[in-house]
């Protein structure tokens, strides 16, 4: 096998868009949304997203990396958020994929992803920002920091969990959730979306016991 070697100014010197998809695969598999929000004038919005976190679960927390506006390029989800301060996350199956990954590309203000990428809204309770009806698993956030990340102009958003939707199949007896069951898809790097079926759970990890599967 051989192994590419790259420094800092090998990187720095790499063009943008090849270290921007080279960058994109380091976290490695990464989480896949749809962030629903409205504008104040009830204008809906749809975005696919794979930064997000798990912050903490008392109370539950989840955050997300979101770019900035730009001078060329407006960012609906931002200031729908900062506006309304709330949004839903709604994942996705692998044969939703395709319309998921189209809600990227730079719809103008007036013109909704949802009815572009033939999503449904769906309003709940508990939750000011549209669902998507289609979705396996949603969850409304409502905004509880802002966080401005000097360090290259991007945005920590940090949400807390106001209402939580999923089939009753995929509550593990645990509490947790069988992510499989409900076939949602993972990301990697900014266009590849896969559905990961070979799992194994185990035990919380003990200092005297060896790895126990679930
Ligand atoms: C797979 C994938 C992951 C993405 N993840 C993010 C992300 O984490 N943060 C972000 O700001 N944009 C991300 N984007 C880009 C947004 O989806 C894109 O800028 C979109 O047009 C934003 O829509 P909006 O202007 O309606 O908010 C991602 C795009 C793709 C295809």
């Amino acid at each position: 096998m051989t192994v590419i070697s790259l420094g800092q100014v090998d990187l720095a010197e790499m063009d943008p868009e090849e270290r921007a998809r080279l960058i994109n695969c380091l976290p490695g598999y990464k989480p896949g949304m749809l962030v629903g929000t409205c504008g104040a004038d009830t204008q809906s919005n749809l975005a696919i997203i794979s930064s997000h976190f798990h912050l903490g679960s008392r109370p539950p927390l989840l955050g997300m990396i979101l770019r900035p506006n730009t001078g060329s390029s407006e960012r609906h989800t931002l200031s729908n958020i900062l506006a309304t301060q709330c949004w839903t996350l709604n994942a996705f199956t692998l044969g939703q994929s395709a319309r998921a990954h189209q809600t990227s590309a730079p719809y103008p203000r007036t013109q909704s992803e949802f009815a572009a990428c033939d999503f449904t809204e769906e309003w709940k309770p508990y939750c000011q920002a549209p669902f998507v009806r289609e979705s396996p698993l949603q969850v409304g956030c409502k905004l509880r920091q802002h966080l401005p990340l000097e360090i290259n102009g991007t945005h920590m958003i940090i949400g807390e969990v106001s209402a939580l939707f999923f089939p009753s199949h995929a509550r593990r007896e645990d509490g947790a959730l069988a992510l499989d069951r409900m076939d949602l898809v993972t990301i990697s790097g900014l266009d590849t979306y896969s559905q990961p079926e070979l799992g194994v759970a185990f035990r919380a990890a003990r200092i005297d016991t060896p790895p126990t599967e679930l």
